[in-house]
Order: structure tokens, then sequence, then C-alpha cells
């Protein structure tokens, strides 16, 4: 492979395991060697709205997403330029003033929702992933993820699953499995799947 760095896609619904296999992955790859990269922190910006119309928007359809900034932000790290990535801010549904600096490393882990739902995205990406971990798993954990570390209330989580979160879900997330390379079951307890991946990756790098 050329000396460009190799960037993993990780997609799958909220709470299927993305990032516990990405976290997996850096432990076997090495934390030197791979910068992370959330589509979450590529939301857009909507300090234009107030908090009340904020928390009505849909975060699960694909045009919530600045995927023009995502994509700029993947082909300078994979010709080895530093970026300023957004920061987001789950409590406030928008993104902080803040940026943070991306270094560019060997391996680029793009993990999010909807990554395999724009084609110049699907094109960058060397390995797909799909992590395919059945709804009444994912709804669990994103109560408890939400609730724990995103400042949501249970009635607020399930309003927001029922009225947006599935049914986009079944529009766009799961559709986009035809894009990927490998479906991993189970995603982070795949131990499997994972040392395959990693396998994989090592033959790339
Ligand atoms: O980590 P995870 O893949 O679950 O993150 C994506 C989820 O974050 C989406 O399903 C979306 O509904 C949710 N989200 C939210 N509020 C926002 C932005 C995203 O609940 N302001
Ligand atoms: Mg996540």
């Amino acid at each position: 492979m050329s000396n460009k760095a190799c960037i993993i896609g990780i997609c799958g619904g909220s709470g299927s395991g993305k990032s516990t296999v990405t976290k997996k992955l850096i432990e076997l790859i090495g934390r030197e060697n791979v910068s992370v990269i959330e589509q979450d922190s590529y939301y857009k910006d909507q300090s234009n709205l107030v908090f009340e119309d904020r928390i009505k928007t849909n975060y699960d359809h694909p045009l919530a997403f600045d995927n023009d900034l995502l994509y700029e932000h993947l082909k300078m790290l994979k010709e080895g330029r530093e970026i300023e990535k957004p920061i987001y801010d789950f409590s406030i549904h928008n993104r902080k003033k803040e940026k943070e600096i991306v270094i560019p490393k060997p391996i680029i882990i793009l993990e999010g929702i909807l990554i395999f739902s724009e084609a110049n995205l699907i094109d960058i990406m060397d390995i797909k992933v799909f992590v395919d971990t059945d709804a009444d798993v994912r709804i669990i954990r994103r109560i408890k993820r939400d609730m724990k570390e995103r400042g949501r209330s249970l009635d607020s989580v399930i309003e927001q699953y029922l009225s947006t979160v599935r049914p986009s879900h079944l529009q766009f997330v799961e559709p986009s499995k035809r894009y990927a390379d490998i479906i991993v079951p189970e995603g982070g307890e795949n131990e499997v799947a994972i040392d395959l991946l990693y396998q994989k990756i090592k033959s790339l790098v």
C-alpha cells in the first residue's frame, strides 16, 4: 500500500458497539499509531437555533452532518496534514467554540452511524466494517449512556428513539450495511472478528 494513511470505517446503529470495537482496535494497534474521528463531531453548527428548536432536529438523518467538512478533514489526514476537529456537546445539542487539533497517524478510524451514506466517504475508506447488533440491545445501551453521559431523561430518550432514531435507523443506517466489507455481529464482544480485522490492518500498513 502507499505511504498514505489507512482509513478504517466503523459503522453501525446507535448503541451497536462501534466505540467498543474502536477501543479494542486501538489497544491492539497502539494509540500512537491511530487517530480517531467520530462523525458525531461533525454535526452541523446550530448556533442559529435556540435550544428548544435544536432538540427538534433529526440527528439520525444524513443531512444533520457537515459531511463536506468531514471529507475534507479525512483527505487532509490521509495526506499527512493535521486538522482542527470540531468538538460536539450532546447536552446542548451544538458544537463547542473550541476545536481539537488531530495529528495525522498511519491509521485513521472513522466511526459513526451514517458514514456509509455518502459516496465520497465510502470511497475514501480502505476497510469498511458494520457492527450489527439487535435493536433491543442497542436501545438498552442507549438509555443508560444518554442518561449517564449526555444529560438526558428516560422520557426524552424514549420519545427521540420512537420519533427519529428508530425510523431513520431503518431508512438509512440498516440499508447502508450493503457497503461494508465485513459485518461484525455483536461488535465489541466479538474477539474473533476483532482479531481478523487487526491482522488485515497489520497487512496494510
Ligand atoms: O454514539 P452514537 O452512535 O449513539 O451517536 C449517535 C446518536 O447520537 C444518534 O443516534 C443521535 O440520535 C444522537 N444524538 C443526540 N443528540 C444530538 C446529536 C446526536 O441524541 N444533539
Ligand atoms: Mg458512539
